[in-house]
């Protein structure tokens, strides 16, 4: 009896623990988060401090799945995503983002930010608040600031040090108007694509080359299919946490700020990893066989882009340059 006993406490305490996991396991809501880079890059490094920050503060309540390498697709393809809420959180650059909130086409200006201190500074003031605030409008939620890079060209022709060494140069540009009047101001032709479509088009010849930060050129060893690497730096390229208002809306105020506390973190982690890259990355690219102009004089492809700040102005008006400008 005794023995009995003992095995039906035994498996009614494993029942009731299973039980109890199983109902652990279904009380976490799983979040899935995208972005298109490798799970070595800043991107991976942002989205694992999102991962670890959440499940932190919300005792398991929540459980990221991360998605990366553009496994759920394209970045613009990702936003639609958070839009119609197929898509719960997304690291991604501005590049697209214009495409659905327009004020945020002024941080893709060539050359507007001198160095990352100034980029940071104004994404993190009133400005970058504001623009993160205007993203509600535009059916997305805005939770952080993040980094891609200062972005730099490759190609697979030529040295490159003068605006008159990229022309006639086909370049993958990101979906985005403003850097592609830019480039055709350079006398590039612009080619817009989807980041996940970029390494195949560069290694097929579709196109001479891409632009993008250290970073990204080392997470996606670009080394293997392009030879020229120009410091040109010509645009700082933001990232941005973004969520979808179909998941976020529906959050209790206590767990939306965990949210956005995992968000912060990841961005802090992102620009950390930008900043140890910035310096490391360039010698791994020489190491790889990439040629690295490092010696550009930056004036004349600041004058080449100009007409470009014309035609922005013109469409989108100064006010949100002007304080972009004042508040650096
Ligand atoms: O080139 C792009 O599309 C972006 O810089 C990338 C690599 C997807 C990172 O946001």
């Amino acid at each position: 009896f005794a023995r009995r006993t003992l095995v039906t406490a035994i498996t009614g305490a494993t029942t009731a623990a299973l039980a109890m996991g199983a109902l652990s396991a279904q009380a976490a809501q799983t979040v899935n988060l995208g972005h298109t880079l490798s799970d070595s890059s800043h991107y991976s490094v942002g989205a694992d401090a999102f991962k670890e920050t959440l499940e932190r503060l919300s005792d398991g309540e929540f459980e990221v799945v991360e998605h990366p390498s553009g496994a759920l697709g394209g970045e613009r393809a990702m936003i639609e995503g958070l839009q119609i809420g197929t898509v719960d959180l997304v690291i991604t650059s501005t590049g697209p983002l214009g495409n659905f909130v327009p004020e945020t086409y002024v941080l893709d200006l060539p050359f507007l930010f001198e160095d990352y201190d100034e980029a940071r500074c104004v994404l993190d003031g009133e400005v970058g608040q504001d623009l993160l605030d205007k993203m509600s409008n535009h059916d997305l939620v805005g939770l952080a600031w993040s980094e891609n890079g200062f972005r730099h060209m490759t190609n697979s022709q030529r040295p490159v040090t003068s605006p008159g060494d990229a022309e006639g140069l086909k370049v993958r540009t990101m979906e985005n108007k403003v850097h592609m009047e830019a480039f055709e101001q350079m006398g590039v032709h612009p080619t817009p694509m989807a980041f996940p479509e970029v390494f195949t088009a560069l290694q097929q010849g579709t196109v001479d080359g891409q632009e993008n930060p250290i970073t990204v050129i080392v997470a996606t060893k670009f080394w293997e299919v392009q030879d020229h690497l120009s410091l040109t730096g010509h645009v700082y390229s933001p990232a941005v946490v973004l969520g979808s208002p179909i998941l976020l809306d529906g959050l209790s105020e206590e767990q939306r700020g965990w949210f956005e506390q995992a968000a912060q973190a990841s961005a802090e982690a992102t620009r950390e990893e930008v900043s140890r890259l910035e310096s490391e990355g360039v010698e791994l690219l020489r190491e790889k066989g990439m040629t690295v102009e490092t010696d550009i004089d930056k004036a004349p492809f600041q004058e080449a882009v100009k007409p470009a700040y014309q035609i922005y102005t013109d469409q989108y008006g100064s006010e949100m340059l002007d304080r972009v400008r004042a508040s650096d």
